[in-house]
């Protein structure tokens, strides 16, 4: 038996949690092995605060009111601005790829899903894609830092190895962990998922924040001498991952901080299941959807939602910003199903969220973006935001695109755009490719 005046046992006694013990003695030695790891793994002064959750209603705040965004500058000043940061090689992409993806119903990491329409590339892909086109066109290098969890980590790292890193350099790939947290039943007790093992969960994406300063990622981006780190999720196949543009307004605008900035656009209608920008105490920050009450959602000032600006998920964030963080962010708690020793429960799940960062700045930048140009998101098997809708938006994407930059394509013609080719309609590069699609062909160029 576990030793009883240990510290370990005193520590789940004293918060009542000593049924993780019940089939200890049952337990071969590797077992027993294997579950004390994880225990003694246990932050005890974080599943305090959990606890104190627990017995909390989730609070909604009503004190937001809506802020203001800039919408992007298609200038030649900017761009011009933008390319120069990302030739001096001050710039790095940073995608948080950690989540389960149970919604979409993929077995593997989300980012090895098949999302394209017609050479079906994976979202990891388009990523890569995106980073070796613009360090083909920048001379530059730019590197990738992918924040995983326990469970997709290993296979993130094999697919990237197994498909050669898309034609870029293992070297500038860095992979990292974020931290598992405790799940609890709605009383508040530890799950055992097996006999030998509890049920834990990623700790959302903010744990990107203390993933990358401990993983020594961030120490690795300063002596890079990047200065900026473009945030996209895995989940969005039409995400800009090199934008000089969102770049320039990011660090030359003259009224924000230059330490965060965000992309918008605006809600289809109230429903739409996406964070919106408000003002909280003056600064600017993102409600998640969850935490909209049905009224603010449906608010309207002059005929439009009152809350409209839509998080995409897309930030710049500056690196000395990131290294300054030390205020631990707040514990957002979500009910879930779980699978346990004894079946499927009710669960909470604890995580903190990226975007509960933006109010620290002194001041950030939402800059809206055209929502045809720019958000695709793939996160249910069907519906909405589906593999589905998320290849739709995606071809008429590439053939606005391809249209815009001279380009005849017949009705009935298919065409799949590869990052490779261009980041916008003015600078793809179309030598090779036939001046007229014609209906019924479908071509990926
Ligand atoms: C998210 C945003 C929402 C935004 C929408 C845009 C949150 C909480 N909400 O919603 O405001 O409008 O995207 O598409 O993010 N991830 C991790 N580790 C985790 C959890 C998630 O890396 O522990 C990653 C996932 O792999 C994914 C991304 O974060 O890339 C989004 O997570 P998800 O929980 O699916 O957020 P959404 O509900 O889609």
């Amino acid at each position: 038996m576990i030793d009883n005046k240990s510290n370990l046992y005193e520590q789940l006694q004293a918060r009542d949690q000593l049924h993780v013990l019940e089939y200890w003695d049952e337990l071969s030695e590797d077992e027993q092995a294997s579950l004390l790891a994880q225990l003694e793994s246990i932050d005890f002064a974080l599943l305090d605060t959990f606890l104190e959750l627990c017995q909390q209603d989730d609070a909604v705040d009503q004190n937001i009111s809506p802020c203001t965004s800039k919408a992007r500058c298609e200038c030649k000043h900017h761009l011009a601005v933008g390319e120069e940061i990302i030739k001096r090689g001050e710039l790095g992409v940073l995608t948080v790829a950690g989540g389960d993806g149970t919604r979409l119903g993929w077995s593997g990491p989300k980012g090895t899903y098949p999302a394209t329409p017609l050479s079906g590339k994976s979202l990891f892909q388009l990523i890569a894609e995106q980073i070796l086109y613009a360090q083909r066109r920048y001379g530059v290098t730019i590197p990738w830092y992918i924040m995983t969890s326990v469970s997709n980590s290993e296979l993130t790292k094999s697919f990237l190895l197994d498909n050669n890193c898309f034609g870029l350099d293992r070297t500038d790939i860095f992979v990292f962990e974020q931290r598992q947290v405790p799940t609890l039943d709605e009383h508040g007790k530890l799950i055992l998922q097996t006999k030998s093992s509890i049920v834990t969960n990623p700790d959302g994406h903010g744990g990107m924040i203390s993933g990358l300063q401990q993983s020594g990622a961030l120490a690795e981006i300063e002596g890079r001498g990047i200065e900026h780190l473009s945030y996209v999720q895995v989940d969005n196949p039409l995400a800009r991952v090199v934008d000089p543009i969102f770049l320039a307004m990011h660090a030359t605008d003259e009224v924000s901080s230059q330490e965060v900035s965000s992309k918008c656009v605006m809600k289809t209608n109230a429903s739409e299941r996406v964070g919106v920008f408000c003002l909280k105490d003056g600064r600017a920050t993102i409600q998640e959807y969850s935490d909209l009450t049905e009224e603010q959602a449906a608010s309207t000032t002059d005929g439009a939602l009152t809350f409209g600006a839509g998080s995409i998920a897309i930030h710049m964030f500056n690196r000395a910003f990131l290294e300054q963080i030390a205020t631990s962010l707040p514990w957002h708690k979500a009910i879930k199903k779980v699978q346990s020793v004894s079946g499927e429960c009710a669960a909470m799940k604890f995580e903190t969220f990226v975007f509960d960062v933006l109010p620290m700045a002194k001041q950030s930048l939402v800059v809206e973006v055209k929502r045809e140009d720019e958000f695709a998101p793939i996160k249910n098997a069907d519906g909405e935001d589906s593999p589905a809708s998320s290849k739709q938006l995606q071809a008429s994407r590439s053939k606005r695109w391809l249209m815009e930059a001279g380009l005849d394509i017949e009705d009935g013609a298919e065409v799949e755009l590869s990052p490779l080719t261009g980041a916008s309609p003015s600078d793809l590069e179309l030598s090779e490719i036939p001046n007229l699609i014609q209906s019924g062909q479908q071509l990926v160029v």
